[in-house]
């Protein structure tokens, strides 16, 4: 095993933090690591705002005063990546066509770029003994986040990475069994028996911390009810959706 393959197998999250503060010339690192990751036709359709200032992580804390966001708070920087079509609508005026950015594909394109450069940034702060977590419950406030970062027209919140040195270090988490995940030449469809058998490796590996949830029971939450809207009102705001 390589030393990167197994840097990425200790991939653990980490929310607590000392008060460390990353050198900044440490973070530019890191991101220029993230930003040459592959990218849609090197469009590159992403932005990355750094936040370093207690009163921007306060004000992001506080859109959704929630304890699941308090990593925002304690992390030396805070970086929050950005669908971004406000350049391509430069681009496309240049030359003289009518932009039309809404549409499933351009999500995709920029969520895509965004998340393969997030996890690049990740691992090259991990390969430095730095840690970190992706957030996504920045969407749930997705038009305050807009607001307090400024972003124009074209540009949406997709989730943010707190990093900084681990105060506390989880063990790996383990993943759903190879078989369930990874197929070969065709789909392999599921049963209710894989499913309670991961529910019981998660209870297991989440022991006293377990809080009467199980990680059927969060898919549940999540895709039981109608979805949050706030992505949806803040890419209508941002000319992305009609
Ligand atoms: C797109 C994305 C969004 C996430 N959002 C959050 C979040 O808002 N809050 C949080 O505590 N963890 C968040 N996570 C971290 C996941 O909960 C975590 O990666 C997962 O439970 C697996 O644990 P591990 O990273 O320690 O292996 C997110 C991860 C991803 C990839």
């Amino acid at each position: 095993m390589t030393d990167t393959i197994d840097l990425m197998r200790q991939h653990r999250s980490v929310r607590k933090f000392t008060e460390e503060v990353i050198p900044d010339e440490k973070i530019r690192e890191f991101i220029e690591a993230g930003i040459a990751a592959s990218t849609w036709k090197n469009f590159q359709s992403y932005s990355v705002i750094v936040v370093k200032s207690a009163e921007t992580k306060q004000a992001i804390y506080k859109a959704h005063n929630n304890s699941a966001t308090k990593a925002v708070l304690g992390c030396s920087h805070f970086l929050v990546f950005v669908g971004d079509l406000n350049r391509a609508e430069i681009a496309v005026k240049m030359n003289g066509a009518d932009f039309q950015p809404e549409g499933v594909e351009s999500l995709l394109i920029t969520s895509v770029d965004a998340s393969l450069a997030a996890e690049n940034v990740l691992l090259a702060a991990e390969s430095e003994g730095y840690g970190g977590v992706i957030m996504g419950l920045l969407r749930e406030k997705s038009v305050e986040i807009s607001d307090i970062l400024g972003l124009p027209d074209f540009t949406y919140p997709l989730f943010g990475i707190a990093l900084g040195r681990p105060a506390k270090i989880n063990p790996v988490k383990p993943r759903l069994p190879y078989e369930a995940l990874v197929f070969n030449e065709k789909y392999q469809l599921q049963n209710e028996e894989v499913i309670n058998a991961y529910d019981e490796v998660q209870a297991e590996f989440a022991g006293a911390r377990r809080e009467g949830s199980t990680w059927s029971s969060r898919i549940a939450e999540q895709w039981g009810k109608p979805e949050n809207n706030s992505s949806t009102e803040n890419l209508k705001e941002k000319k992305l959706w009609k």
